[in-house]
């Protein structure tokens, strides 16, 4: 399967909207403005995958400059995405794949390309916050857990960071 990699569009939102609906349950997904807002202000952060010239996943991520995530902070970058683009770690914001095409190596695959950005951006590490049963996704490519920890949707969330 050929996956193609590139820079998300606003032209892509209706798309986006789609797997973002597919992919969360109703109390974890993100509102078109809001995902509207991410491509706009995320700029190097915002990832799609396509096979066959139809999105299938996307990757997004913004710049932070903590060094770990609370839940204000949390809050405020996933509601106020156009406040928080700058600074000198990553913040892994959502990653999805639409099901039809989950197992098929294309998280690793945005994950190494967010990395190879973040890498060429000049930063320091990457955080993120995600549900018990990804811990071991994320460990496979270098993140460890750190003591972060934030509620979202009726769920904990555990920090985790990779060092670059
Ligand atoms: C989590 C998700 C992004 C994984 O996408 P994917 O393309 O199927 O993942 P990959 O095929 O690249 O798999 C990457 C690795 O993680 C493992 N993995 C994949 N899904 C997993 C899961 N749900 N739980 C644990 N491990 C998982 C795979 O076995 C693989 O390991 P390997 O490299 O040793 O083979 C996808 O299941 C998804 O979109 N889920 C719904 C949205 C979500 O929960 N996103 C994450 C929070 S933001």
């Amino acid at each position: 399967m050929f996956i193609l990699i590139r820079k998300a569009k606003l032209s892509d939102l209706d798309k986006l909207v789609e797997i973002e609906n597919i992919c969360f349950p109703e109390k974890e997904r993100e509102t078109r403005k809001i995902i509207s807002e991410r491509i706009e202000t995320f700029n190097e952060g915002f990832l799609v995958a396509e096979v066959e010239q139809e999105i299938v996943a996307m990757i997004n991520c913004c710049a932070t400059n903590s060094d770990s995530i609370n839940q204000e902070e949390f809050e405020k970058i996933m509601h106020f995405p156009s406040q928080v683009n700058s600074g000198k770690n990553q913040f892994l914001v959502s990653i999805e794949v639409l099901p039809e095409f989950q197992g098929n190596g294309i998280a690793n695959l945005l994950l190494e390309r967010m990395i190879m950005i973040a890498k060429e951006n000049k930063k320091k590490k990457i955080l993120l916050v995600c549900k018990e049963p990804l811990i071991e996704l994320y460990k496979k490519i270098g993140f460890i857990p750190n003591s972060d920890q934030i509620k979202y949707g009726n769920e904990k969330w555990f920090g985790m960071e990779l060092e670059l």
